[in-house]
């Protein structure tokens, strides 16, 4: 007889030998940004208010994913702070047994103000985007203004302990690319974590993509150029970035680049989405969705059945290429960490 609760605890593993321990959960698609990279200046066709998750709907993924070996949690967008009550769903989610591990990829312009809560609540750590160091640039880059609140946001993170603060910047020639130098000197100064990520395809960026787009290696070079780089391991966690610190800064930099298939291997992260479909890989089109049965009664014992199900689906790498887009794909914040 097969014992039920032992088969229930089995951790999720996919059919590469990859344990999933890490889910990431968009609570909305909808963002107070439109940065050039990501999404068109007049928006997305939006998910309807009706199909995107509630609170319990999301914790109850959760529960079921956590009872199988997910043990952190990434919060996610869109921008994940224009969704009302955030705190709320940090508390829900950090009572859940075995979730050891909340964090939270933001744009940084509400963090200021909700920093304290969201730290009182159980939200252990952030990423913030910055593309940018100046005013003029960021109002280009995210066609909305900002830059002061999202300084305001890191340090406010820093000072509630939502840290170590990673920052996100998306390296683009002719826009930003003069300023990795100066993100750079920022982690001699301070504790923060500047990773810097290749510019990906992504909805209808990608002539924009192809001409903006700079490897990770000459990033490296560039900051090798300022002072002996030492390997050190990814401060938290063991995403995707390849991780360097200068003598003796507080800070790191690093190097993300989604293209490259040395980014699939170490992949323990499945995704859902605010409309409740399991996303299975960065650039797949595979969406498996968990709303329907969770909205006809199935209950957490069918997630689980789902979710085990899908380890069967999750392929072993993208099959993305330079200069290709992936037309389904909504990567908002998929990738920082
Ligand atoms: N290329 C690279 N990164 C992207 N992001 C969104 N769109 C893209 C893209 N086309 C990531 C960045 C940003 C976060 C919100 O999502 O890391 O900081
Ligand atoms: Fe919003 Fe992030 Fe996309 Fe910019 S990159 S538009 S901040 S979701």
């Amino acid at each position: 007889m097969i014992d039920l609760i032992t088969a229930a605890a089995e951790p999720l593993v996919d059919a590469f030998r990859r344990p999933i321990t890490y889910l990431r959960v968009s609570v909305t698609d909808r963002c107070n940004l439109r940065c050039v990279y990501c999404m068109p200046e007049a928006g997305l066709p939006w998910i309807p208010k009706p199909d995107v998750l509630t609170f319990e709907e999301i914790t109850s993924i959760v529960r079921a994913a956590a009872s199988i070996g997910v043990r952190s949690i990434r919060l996610t967008g869109g921008e994940p702070l224009i969704r009302r009550d955030l705190d709320h769903l940090v508390a829900m989610i950090a009572a859940v047994p075995g979730i050891d591990d909340i964090a939270l990829s933001t744009n940084g312009l509400l963090l200021e103000q909700q920093a304290p809560a969201l730290a009182a609540a159980g939200l252990r750590r952030v990423n913030v985007s910055l593309d940018t160091l100046h005013e003029d640039r960021f109002t280009a880059i995210a066609r909305r203004p900002g830059l002061h609140r999202v300084l305001a946001g890191i340090d406010a993170a820093i000072a509630h302990g939502l840290g170590p603060v990673k920052i996100n910047c998306v390296v683009m020639r002719g826009a930003n690319d003069d300023e990795l130098e100066s993100f750079a000197r920022m982690t001699r100064e301070r504790a923060v974590h500047i990773r810097f990520i290749e510019v990906m395809p992504v909805h209808d960026n990608v002539e924009m993509q192809k001409d903006a787009w700079v490897s990770s290696d000459e990033v490296l070079t560039r900051l090798g150029a300022l002072g002996e780089l030492h390997a050190v391991p990814n401060p938290h966690g063991n995403g995707p970035a390849r991780t360097f610190a200068y003598d003796g800064a507080p800070g790191t930099v690093g190097v993300i680049s989604p293209l490259a298939h040395d980014y699939c291997e170490t992949c323990n992260r499945v995704r859902l989405s605010a409309d409740g479909r399991l996303k299975l890989c960065l650039f797949g089109d595979n969406m498996i969705d968990l709303r329907t049965p969770l909205r006809t009664g199935g209950g957490e014992e069918a997630i689980v059945d789902i979710l085990r199900a899908s380890m069967h689906v999750k392929p072993e790498r993208h099959h993305l290429d330079l200069g290709q887009t992936a037309s389904m794909m909504r990567a908002f914040s998929e990738i920082g960490g």
